[in-house]
């Protein structure tokens, strides 16, 4: 049940990922231009939504019983990240897209919901790049 959680969360990263790149430049290149919202975009900025609250279900499972969580290894850089820096970028990211969903979704003017998805979600990716163990930062990852 671990390895298959390890992999499941390691693998929907791409998606997450994915997703988010997607939204943020189709909300980018609509709000810079005519500011049209449409259908598609709006399901497309839910499921980016939905992948990264998926990620944070997987994760908090993993959070119980992975053991590079542990709160006695605080000295080591490997432990200290899974414990403490990966959750806390994780939940400031995923945070951040929730907000731009529900306040893209409630703004009333059709170039204001764009500003708020490219804004939040920009943001968010930001951060979710800068928390992914990346197999260069010797965190104990790989690419899958
Ligand atoms: C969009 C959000 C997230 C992304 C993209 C992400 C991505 C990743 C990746 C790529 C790994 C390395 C997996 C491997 O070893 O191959 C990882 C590990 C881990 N993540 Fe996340 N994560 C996210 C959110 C979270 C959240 C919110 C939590 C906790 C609530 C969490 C908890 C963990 C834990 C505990 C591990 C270590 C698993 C282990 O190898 O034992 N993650 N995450």
């Amino acid at each position: 049940m671990y390895t298959g959680l390890v992999h499941a969360h390691s693998g929907l990263r791409w998606i997450a990922l994915l997703l988010l790149v997607a939204a943020v430049l189709t909300a980018v290149m609509k709000w810079q231009g005519q500011g049209n919202y449409t259908d598609g975009n709006r399901k497309l900025y839910l499921f980016t939504l939905i992948s990264v609250h998926l990620q944070l279900v997987i994760g908090l499972l993993l959070y119980f019983i992975s053991p590079k969580v542990d709160f006695s290894m605080m000295s080591d850089k490997l432990y200290r990240f899974y414990t403490v820096e990966h959750i806390s970028g994780m939940l400031v990211a995923i945070v951040l897209i929730t907000i731009g969903y529900s306040r893209s979704k409630r703004a009333l003017n059709a170039s204001t919901k764009q500003r708020l998805i490219a804004i939040f979600y920009g943001l968010g990716l930001l951060l979710v790049l800068a928390m992914i163990p990346w197999p260069f930062r010797g965190l104990g990852a790989g690419l899958f």
